[in-house]
């Protein structure tokens, strides 16, 4: 039996994201190598530090009972920008388990957008893009671990 309190919860938002015009993005996605670093490794292309970035990756509880919590997370451009890839977790920011990354999402409605991908040690616990084709919004819903007491991020 385990105790879940959403107020237990403090959700906040890491950007790591690159600059649409001079990055090439892989058509089918991130690869489980990158699950750790998830900085993009082809093409030479390297992070673009944007501030204010150009990207607004929110998330909001759409469903809390005794049993169940569950967010919505999403991902949308601001300003008429665009992006073609994308790479979602939640990562946690307590105790022993930190950095480790957390729960898992619900299976993608739009299989042309985006898949999940199995990082170590998990299912379903990180999203990618499908296409590299200009988006300007993707969303997802996610379940932390039944266990899981603590703060935790999405990056
Ligand atoms: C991101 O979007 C959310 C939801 O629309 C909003 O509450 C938040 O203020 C936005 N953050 C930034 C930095 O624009
Ligand atoms: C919590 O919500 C889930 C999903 O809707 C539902 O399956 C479950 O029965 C609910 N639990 C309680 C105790 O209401
Ligand atoms: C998640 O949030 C986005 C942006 O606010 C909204 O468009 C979408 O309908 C929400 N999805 C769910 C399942 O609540």
């Amino acid at each position: 039996m385990f105790r879940l309190s959403i107020l237990n919860y403090s959700v906040s938002v890491l950007l790591l994201l690159d600059k649409t015009a001079k990055i090439q993005s892989l058509v089918y996605g991130t690869p489980v190598e990158n699950c750790r670093s998830m900085i993009p490794q082809h093409d030479y292309n390297l992070p673009q530090w944007m501030d204010p970035p150009p990207y607004n990756l929110s998330a909001s509880v759409i469903l809390s009972n005794t049993t169940t919590t569950q967010f919505n997370v999403t991902l949308f451009a601001k300003h008429g920008a665009t992006f073609k890839g994308f790479f979602i977790q939640a990562r946690s920011l307590t105790g022993d388990r930190a950095d480790a990354i957390l729960g898992s999402f619900d299976p993608v409605e739009d299989s042309r957008i985006a898949h999940l991908i199995n990082c170590p040690v998990g299912a379903n616990n990180a999203a990618t893009h499908n296409l590299n084709s200009p988006k300007r919004f993707v969303t997802f819903v996610w379940n932390p671990p039944a266990d899981f007491e603590g703060k935790f991020y999405f990056v």
